[in-house]
């Protein structure tokens, strides 16, 4: 017992050894520490550190702050990302390209959205066996020379200096994608019940007022809003509904890779000292789900990544624990439309009344004004006005006995009875606002 213990540990302690890590190596050189800092800021880091076989070619401070210091992060990472060759160089394999040049991918060139060459970098053997840099494409000015070797670990990592940065046509003029229109990509990208959801309860403000620190969003598809099973959210009060909502983002920039090496539990925008609302992150090769204790929610592909602003769409929505159970795992509730009552079952396809599933909390954009028919103070939720109990699914009067929905909502909701409902929305939203600004 005590010495397979001791194994775990000693097997944690070499995977934690054998993998690099750009940051821990650039610390011991000082003139190099704002390429650092940016690489920790735009989590470039990870992906290098999640890389088998890479090359950084870094800048010192002079250029960094010259060349980056005024761009926006989202240009900073596009910038860096060139500098990231996908091979391993040390000077050896410089000087062997023989007064030749060849062609390296970069970091930038995975991103799918390099324009043109500038993906590529052209590595050249000048004369008087000096070795120079440029973007990609014939025709590239190869100004930026090899300096030294700075460290290497074959054939896992090499870093290398060069004499200035690899300037790639256009990438400084490149409009931060983080100025788009969150609600109109969520949209496009079939999640417009989230859209709708998060523009019509305010919880949107409470996301853009995050964003400039950092803001990551998992935005639950319309399939998944329609998916059999679901818990009647009508059962939620309006504060409740809010914090489901802002349990779908986490604050800080986390791409897909930093996501990968996140501390369990994550905390959500949802998270506070009494309630966890924690979501765990589990990986599978490249797939990623998000636990949350009730229920898992898949990863299917990133809406938008542009530093300080990352949106994952993905095919469940979470249900928080603080207000859910679980159901039972067999599950054998017999559905009349046949659909396995797995939580894998997406689209009610007998289920027409789709996404206009609003919970009606809030019928216009400011809802800290409104005053819903439904939160009438003294009968909290459960009230048969609402239009929208969640399970869309047709004639199945299947809510009554999905164990999904929780009782355990009423003693929270309890705790609010009596208590003008629409102050409380102002006070929440506003408190979670200048929490976030203070
Ligand atoms: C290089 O990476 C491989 C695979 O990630 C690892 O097994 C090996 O230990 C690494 N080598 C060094 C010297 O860290
Ligand atoms: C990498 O090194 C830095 C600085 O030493 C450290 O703070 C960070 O936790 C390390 N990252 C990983 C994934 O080990
Ligand atoms: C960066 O390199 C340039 C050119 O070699 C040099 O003039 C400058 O002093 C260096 N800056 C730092 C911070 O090392
Ligand atoms: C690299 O750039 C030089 C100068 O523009 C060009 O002559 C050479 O063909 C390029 N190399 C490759 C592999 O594209
Ligand atoms: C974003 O797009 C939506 C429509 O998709 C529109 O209603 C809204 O006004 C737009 N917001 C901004 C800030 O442009
Ligand atoms: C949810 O509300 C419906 C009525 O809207 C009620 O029939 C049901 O029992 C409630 N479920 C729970 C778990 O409170």
């Amino acid at each position: 017992m005590a010495t397979s213990r001791i194994m775990i540990l000693f097997l944690l302690f070499i995977a934690t050894v054998t993998g690099h890590n750009i940051t821990d190596i650039l610390k011991d050189f000082p003139e190099f520490s704002e390429f650092n800092n940016y690489l920790t800021q735009t989590k470039l880091a990870d992906e290098i550190n999640s890389q088998g076989t890479i090359t950084v070619l870094v800048f010192n401070n002079t250029f960094a702050s010259e060349y980056l210091a005024n761009q926006p992060l989202s240009v900073v990472k596009v910038a860096l990302s060139i500098h990231c060759l996908l091979d391993y160089f040390d000077r050896p394999k410089l000087q062997a390209i023989g007064g030749g040049s060849m062609t390296s991918t970069t970091l930038y060139q995975t991103t799918g959205n390099a324009v043109g060459e500038t993906g590529f970098v052209n590595i050249t053997d000048l004369v008087g066996g000096k070795v120079g840099f440029g973007s990609g494409g014939t025709g590239s000015r190869l100004d930026a020379l090899y300096e030294r070797s700075v460290k290497q670990i074959p054939y896992n990592i090499s870093v290398l200096e060069i004499s200035s940065p690899i300037v790639a046509p256009g990438i400084l003029k490149t409009p931060p994608r983080s100025n788009a229109n969150i609600t109109s990509l969520l949209e496009k990208a079939g999640c417009k019940t989230f859209a709708n959801l998060i523009s019509d309860t305010g919880v949107l403000k409470v996301y853009l007022t995050a964003e400039p620190r950092g803001l990551t969003v998992f935005a639950p598809t319309d399939a998944a809003f329609r998916a059999s099973g679901l818990p009647d959210f009508g059962n939620l009060t309006d504060t409740e509904f809010i914090s489901l909502l802002l349990y779908h983002a986490i604050p800080g920039y986390v791409p897909k890779i930093s996501l990968m090496t996140e501390k369990n539990p994550v905390r959500t925008l949802a998270s506070n000292e009494i309630e966890k609302f924690g979501l765990t992150v589990r990986t599978n090769g490249d797939s990623v789900t998000l636990d949350s204790g009730i229920d898992n929610s898949h990863i299917e592909s990133s809406v938008l990544d542009s530093v300080p602003i990352s949106i994952f769409k993905i095919d469940h929505v979470l249900l928080p624990a603080e207000y859910f159970t679980k159901p039972p795992s067999p599950a054998p509730v017999p559905v009349p439309e046949a659909s396995p009552p797995s939580p894998s079952a997406h689209s009610a396809p007998s289920a027409p009344s789709v996404p206009s599933a609003h919970r009606p909390i809030a019928s216009s954009p400011a809802p800290v004004t409104t005053t819903s028919p439904t939160i009438s103070p003294p009968a909290p939720p459960a009230s048969p006005t609402s239009p929208a109990s969640y399970p869309v699914s047709g004639p199945a009067p299947a809510p009554s006995d999905s164990p999904t929905a929780d009782t355990g909502s009423s003693n929270s909701s309890g705790a609010y009875a009596g208590i003008n409902v629409p102050v409380l929305l102002l006070a929440l939203v506003t408190g979670i606002i200048s929490s976030i600004v203070g």
